[in-house]
């Protein structure tokens, strides 16, 4: 296979949650610009018709699915309409999140920690279980789980989001786990890392000069990054050149892991 074919989603159906707006929207757009068929899945409904709008422009199919992750019901709908609109799926970005309001554990409520956990990981592991069962039965996809540098940090030299972090933590343990349970069957699972990327997340926090003060000084490029900064790692880990990969967590955050 030639470079472009390795890189390519032609014929593919890809299912991103979390679409209407900023890594979402990136990974949507990355997927029709790469000649998939895209199900744009998020609760926002004037953001899910941009998202719409922006794949359709690029020549390919695309459907708005109202979808709150955290409801089991509306999950496995999600999926069903994905597979009745065009046929099957093939890519998931598992993306869908929401940033925690900072406040350390001695100050936070049971609810908030629920809430929290209940989007960012029963979320993603309703989502997956769902997608699975359609990929298991074809012997072959793609998961791509948006987990975050908080995964495998604490986050308190910047702010204390102990909920976030945990959910990310367990998202991490999670794509490795999926990644070698369904090696077997064809199904590449794996995981992006995103340090401080410039999206709505955290209530605009990255558009805050004063959290920007704070911020940038722990990443060794001194910036925050942009969606698509992320955009090839996206594209490798939804087409064949991720063949031989599975349960890896890639980070892109400026160098901020690695200090
Ligand atoms: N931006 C960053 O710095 C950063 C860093 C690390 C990880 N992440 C992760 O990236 C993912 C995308 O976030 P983003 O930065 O693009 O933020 P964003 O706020 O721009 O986009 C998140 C999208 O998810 C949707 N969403 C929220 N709760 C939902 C739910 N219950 N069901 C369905 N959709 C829901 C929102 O409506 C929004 O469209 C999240 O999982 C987030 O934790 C972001």
């Amino acid at each position: 296979m030639g470079f472009a074919d390795i890189f390519s989603c032609k014929g593919k159906v890809a299912l991103v949650t979390g679409a209407a707006s900023g890594l979402g929207l990136m990974f949507a757009e990355t997927m029709a610009e790469a000649g998939a068929d895209v199900a744009c899945a998020d609760i926002d409904e004037q953001g899910l018709a941009e998202v719409v709008e922006v794949v359709t422009a690029k020549g390919q199919g695309a459907i708005a699915i109202k979808c709150d992750v955290s409801k089991e019901v509306e999950v496995k709908d999600m999926v069903r309409k994905t597979v009745e609109a065009f046929g099957t799926l093939d890519i998931l970005f598992n993306n869908a999140g929401t940033g925690q309001v900072p406040t350390p554990v001695h100050e936070l409520e049971t609810e908030e920690w629920k809430q929290l956990i209940d989007i960012d990981l029963h979320g993603a592991f309703y989502c997956a279980r769902e997608a699975l069962k359609v990929m298991v039965s074809r012997r072959s996809g793609k998961i791509i789980i948006t987990s975050s540098v908080w995964g495998w940090t604490g986050s308190s030299a910047l702010q204390s989001c102990p909920a976030y972090n945990a959910a990310k933590g367990a998202l991490n343990t999670l794509t490795r786990e999926l990644g070698i349970c369904y090696a077997p069957y064809g199904i590449n699972v794996n995981g992006i890392c995103p340090g401080f990327i410039k999206t709505k997340i955290g209530n605009n926090c990255s558009e805050d000069p004063e959290w920007l003060e704070q911020a940038t000084p722990l990443v060794p490029m001194g910036r925050v990054g942009l969606p698509e900064e992320l955009k090839g790692l996206a594209l490798l880990l939804a087409s064949d050149a991720c063949s031989y990969m599975c349960g890896e967590l890639i980070a892109v955050d400026g160098g901020y892991l690695a200090r």
